[in-house]
């Protein structure tokens, strides 16, 4: 499975180095989010069907987070499960959405509402499929980056500073941060593969990040999922200043670097609103309350933390003041 980016960008590249993959069957998904549809998934399985697919075949999944989720979620559907590898090919992909089976589509327009966990055989990086990657995908990847380095390092910022604000780091640098965080998020999954209790930490900038994103996209702005996360990010790390008492320097820090980097969202009372009414759908929600991980401090993440109305519209007020 691939969408017309991996196609063009990946598929020479790859089959340079698989060349077993000349005779695979290619299935075209839409480019992005389009993907994610039931619709999409019933017309792969039925083209797998008419290719002669069988319980024995594997699927490959080529492209971002995405294509891994709607290539998991029709090879964990197809005959009741077939197996898969995800070659993630973004920066989001190969340090997050390709690792942990998470599959999914969309419903009516919410994100990830159907799904299955089913373990993808194999994970294969190869940081060579990012030099095709535009600016603002890869931006988008380093904040997932930067998520990582926030829940495991003690020292998360000052790596963060020198990966954001030097004059780039280097592809090596790169390669063996994209290791690093790899390596975190399998032993996270491998310790809780179902999401029931520490792999919640994997969320954090995502309650905020989510209902950014939707906010956004609702006023016909696209903004990544990544620089959401990070402006979320922000508004967490705020928040663990005031209720877990993370000190204030790592959230200044933090703040100055989103500031330099996308610039600092500045919210209006309206803005805040719409925001908390998203906030409020979030499907990590239980008994009404919006919860979040937050950080106690550097690399110690604390789940599931519930948060007030009142405490959404602080965070996203005040963090245009760091
Ligand atoms: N992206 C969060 C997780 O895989 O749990």
């Amino acid at each position: 499975m691939l969408d017309a980016n991996s196609y063009e960008n990946c598929i020479p590249l790859l089959i340079s180095k698989v060349k077993a993959l000349e005779e695979a069957m290619f299935f075209e998904v839409p480019v992005g989010e389009e993907a994610k549809s039931i619709e999409v998934a019933s017309q792969l399985w039925q083209a797998l069907l008419d290719s002669g697919v069988d319980r024995n075949s594997l699927i490959v999944n080529l492209g971002g987070g995405c294509v891994s989720d709607i290539g998991g979620f029709v090879a964990a559907g197809y005959k009741r499960g077939i197996r898969y590898i995800n070659v993630p090919t973004t920066l989001v992909g190969m340090v997050d959405a390709a690792i942990g089976g998470k599959t999914a589509v969309n419903l009516n327009g919410s994100k990830n509402q159907v799904g299955f966990f089913q373990m993808p055989d194999a994970v294969c990086v190869c940081t060579d499929f990012l030099d095709t990657l535009p600016d603002e995908e890869m931006m988008s990847g380093l904040f997932e980056m930067a998520k990582t380095m926030i829940l495991s390092d003690a020292d998360a910022l000052t790596t963060m500073e020198s990966v954001f604000v030097s004059d780039g780091i280097s592809h090596e640098e790169l390669t063996s941060l994209v290791v690093r965080c790899v390596k975190f998020k399998q032993d996270v999954v491998d310790a809780d593969p179902r999401d029931k209790s520490i792999r919640r930490m994997l969320n954090f900038g995502h309650t905020f990040g989510h209902a950014i994103e939707s906010f956004e996209n609702e006023k016909g702005h696209s903004v990544s999922h990544g620089i959401a996360v990070g402006v979320g990010m922000a508004c967490e790390l705020y928040l663990s200043h005031k209720k877990l008492g993370m000190s204030e320097v790592p959230l200044k820090r933090y703040c100055s670097l989103l500031d330099s980097l996308v610039g600092m969202p500045k919210y209006t009372l309206r803005d805040t609103e719409s925001i908390l009414r998203f906030m409020k759908h979030d499907k990590k929600n239980r008994n009404d309350l919006i919860l979040c991980t937050l950080i106690q401090e550097e690399g110690v993440p604390v789940i599931d933390v519930a948060i007030d109305e009142n405490e959404v519209r602080d965070a996203l007020l005040q963090i245009a003041k760091f």
